[in-house]
């Protein structure tokens, strides 16, 4: 049997998402009703306790989100010692990292303590990354506001201002769409990480680095750098024909579970034009569409939720080096969702390895190598 990339096997049971026959849902709710009904803070109570908030619980959520968006003093003062120009992903795993050291429950292993960390930890990811941003622009470091969403809130805090409706909208339909898609890569990485019983903020600083990788979240900003070398429809052909021949791959472009299409893929469709169309910038959408049909008809690869979400983003005018962070903010719901299942059914995840190197070797003196 080959196991390379553990392709098709089963390792471990979950109720969080499922992934059948093409169909994506959390907790049993298929993404569509999801993304057409919902909001993200619904989603996160959802993902976290396997149903949807009353009207109360949904706003105590919401509060607590907001009263936890804040950063400690030395949290803010390594965020600005960072170095300049290193990747947002990197600053990002590094200060998730720093956060539990400031935190006095982070190895306080109950059930309640996890879930308080857990909000914690969701809310204050949102303003790192926006004050990633702000850092870099010079800007002052923001915080959450009461009377905004989560979506509207982050908006906020990268921007300053108040965010457009349609902004806010697209933002939370894209944060519903990534929050969690069963035991993909990072979320993996997250689950075996605290099946050792180490603390939630391990888990998660885990995941963020996997994340990272452009064959996972760091596909969309690899998205985004190619539409903009591209820049005119007219060059797609060359484009695209020069990759393939040179057995480069498209980024945004097939899935290891996936072969009749990610059911994400056509929301962020539907919203690249609309959105491109709103702000002028159409010209992303059409060479996007023109990238899916040569693939598709060349390779047989449809898009998968990296490729349009590359447009939106750049629509809502966020630059290109936060897409993966906020795929992070996103799927922060669900790591937490499949680590809070893990210590509530914990074995500690420890597969073999099919052993192919040399037996018997006898150790040579170092003097005689
Ligand atoms: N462009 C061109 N060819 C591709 C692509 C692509 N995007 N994806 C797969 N292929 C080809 C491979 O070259 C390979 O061809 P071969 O059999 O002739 O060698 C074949 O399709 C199978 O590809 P694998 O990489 O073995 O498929 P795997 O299941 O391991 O990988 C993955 C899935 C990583 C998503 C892959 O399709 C890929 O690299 N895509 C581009 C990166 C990307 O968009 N990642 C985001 C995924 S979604 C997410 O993580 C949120």
């Amino acid at each position: 049997m080959n196991v390379t990339g553990l392709e098709g096997i089963e390792v471990t049971q979950s109720a969080v998402s499922s992934i059948i026959d093409g169909t994506l849902a959390y907790r049993g709710i298929n993404i569509d009703d999801l993304a057409t009904n919902s909001t993200y803070e619904e989603v996160i109570f959802l993902l976290w306790n396997g149903r949807l908030p009353t009207q109360e619980e949904l706003g105590d959520l919401k509060q607590k989100l907001v009263e936890y968006g804040t950063l400690p003093e030395p949290i803010t003062n390594l965020l600005k010692s960072l170095p300049h120009d290193v990747y947002p992903m990197d600053k990002l795993r590094t200060t998730v990292s720093a956060l539990s050291l400031f935190d006095t429950h982070t190895k306080d292993m109950s059930r309640e303590s996890n879930y308080h960390k857990a909000l914690k930890i969701q809310s204050k990811i949102s303003t790192i990354v926006a004050a990633i941003q702000r850092i870099n622009d010079g800007e002052e470091i923001l915080f959450p506001k009461s009377e905004y969403s989560f979506s509207q809130n982050f908006l906020y805090m990268l921007k300053g201002t108040e965010p457009h409706q349609i902004t806010v909208e697209s933002l939370d339909k894209a944060l519903i769409l990534h929050a969690d898609h069963e035991l993909n890569a990072s979320t993996f990485s997250a689950r075996v990480t605290v099946a050792t019983l180490a603390d939630i903020y391990s888990g998660i600083v885990s995941a963020i680095g996997t994340l990272s990788g452009p064959l996972h979240g760091g596909a969309n900003e690899a998205v985004m750098r190619m539409l903009e070398e591209i820049n005119d429809i007219e060059n797609v052909e060359t484009y695209i024909s020069e990759a393939l021949f040179t057995n480069k791959k498209i980024m945004g472009f097939g899935h290891r579970v996936y072969k009749t299409g990610d059911p994400r893929a056509k929301h962020l469709k539907v919203m690249s034009e609309a959105l491109t169309e709103l702000t002028g910038q159409r010209n992303f959408y059409d060479i996007s569409t023109k990238i899916e049909d040569i693939i598709k008809s060349e390779k047989g690869l449809l898009p998968n939720v990296d490729f349009y979400s590359a447009s939106v983003y750049h629509s809502l005018d966020i630059p290109k080096n936060l897409f993966t962070p906020i795929f992070a903010i996103s799927r922060t719901s669900g790591w937490i969702a499949h680590i809070l299942e893990q210590y509530d059914n914990n074995r500690l995840i420890r597969p073999r390895a099919s052993y192919v190197g040399a037996q018997g070797t006898e150790y040579t003196p170092i003097n005689q190598r």
